[in-house]
């Protein structure tokens, strides 16, 4: 256990991440606020147990980080609250209610924008009593733990990101993605080896299902990508997140990946709420 300023924190794994005691977000002070939001900054990601949260609650949560961010699609999000984005397997009226099986696969998000979020946040609603962990995975231990050689030879690397190709190759809550939504999101390019803007702690910013490397080919790249995946996505670098209702989990899409895991979707039901956090350009 630390004390950083009045927070009571615990480490969610050696060197990565805080689980955070004691601050109900329902009624926290904006200076209470901040202090969540440093500890954010300083350790990749965040997790706050048993909260009780309207969207309007959730919304001035994520307000204290920044600006928040609109939906690639705006197919789920809540109806009086489009910066809330709802990931669930119920229907109503024969009507899914949200995204299923959305995010399945390591990634982070809005990786194929120019400007990627900052964070991502999600308040548990409803959990299963098994499976759906979310997994992050801490690139800057990942990047850390190179040899100094292999460190200067992917800095000089630059991938591709691309929504189309991520679309038309994912295997987990494929959809038919509108045109306006694909020319609204050509494909970019950012440094693999990513500096954090709060310490220049430096990140093996990896993302798969992408075209590849700048002046490689996809068949070059994909055996390179999926080793570098492997390395940052060992257990040593991992935080296994198992869900309670109430939970608030926040990671840094600046130094992790992530990847959500499946369930029996036949026999439970999961919702969360995501709200996302405006970035900037990656270097
Ligand atoms: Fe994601």
């Amino acid at each position: 256990m630390s004390v950083v300023k009045s927070l009571e924190t615990h480490e969610l794994k050696p060197g990565f991440g805080s689980e955070i005691a004691r601050v109900d977000l329902a009624r926290a002070s904006d200076a209470e606020l901040a202090e969540v939001v440093s500890e954010f900054h300083r350790v990749g990601a965040i997790v706050l147990r048993g909260q009780s949260l309207s969207p309007e609650q959730f919304r001035r949560f994520g307000q204290a980080f920044g600006e928040l961010e609109g939906h690639t699609l705006n197919d789920f999000t809540l109806p009086d609250h489009p910066e809330i984005y709802v990931l669930s397997n119920r229907v109503e009226d024969g009507r899914p209610v949200g995204a299923h099986n959305d995010g399945i696969g390591w990634h982070t998000d809005l990786n194929y924008t120019a400007e990627p979020v900052m964070c991502t946040m999600l308040y548990a609603v409803t959990v299963p009593p098994e499976g759906s962990d979310t997994l992050i995975a801490d690139q800057c231990a990942a990047y850390a733990a190179l040899p100094g050689e292999r460190q200067e030879e992917l800095a000089k690397l630059k991938q591709i990101h691309s929504f189309e190709y991520l679309a038309g190759n994912r295997t987990e809550g494929r959809k038919v993605i509108p045109p306006e939504v694909l020319r609204a999101n050509p494909d970019v390019i950012h440094p693999l080896v990513r500096t954090h803007p709060a310490d220049r702690r430096k990140a093996l910013w990896i993302s798969s299902m992408t075209p590849g490397f700048v002046g490689w080919s996809t068949a070059e790249s994909t055996p390179v990508i999926d080793e570098l995946i492997e390395w940052v996505t060992q257990d040593r670098f991992v935080y296994r997140h198992k869900w309670q209702v109430g939970d608030v989990l926040v990671w840094d899409n600046r130094c992790s990946l992530h990847t959500g895991t499946l369930f029996d979707d036949t026999k439970y039901i999961r919702e969360m709420h995501r709200m996302w956090v405006k970035g900037d350009r990656p270097y």
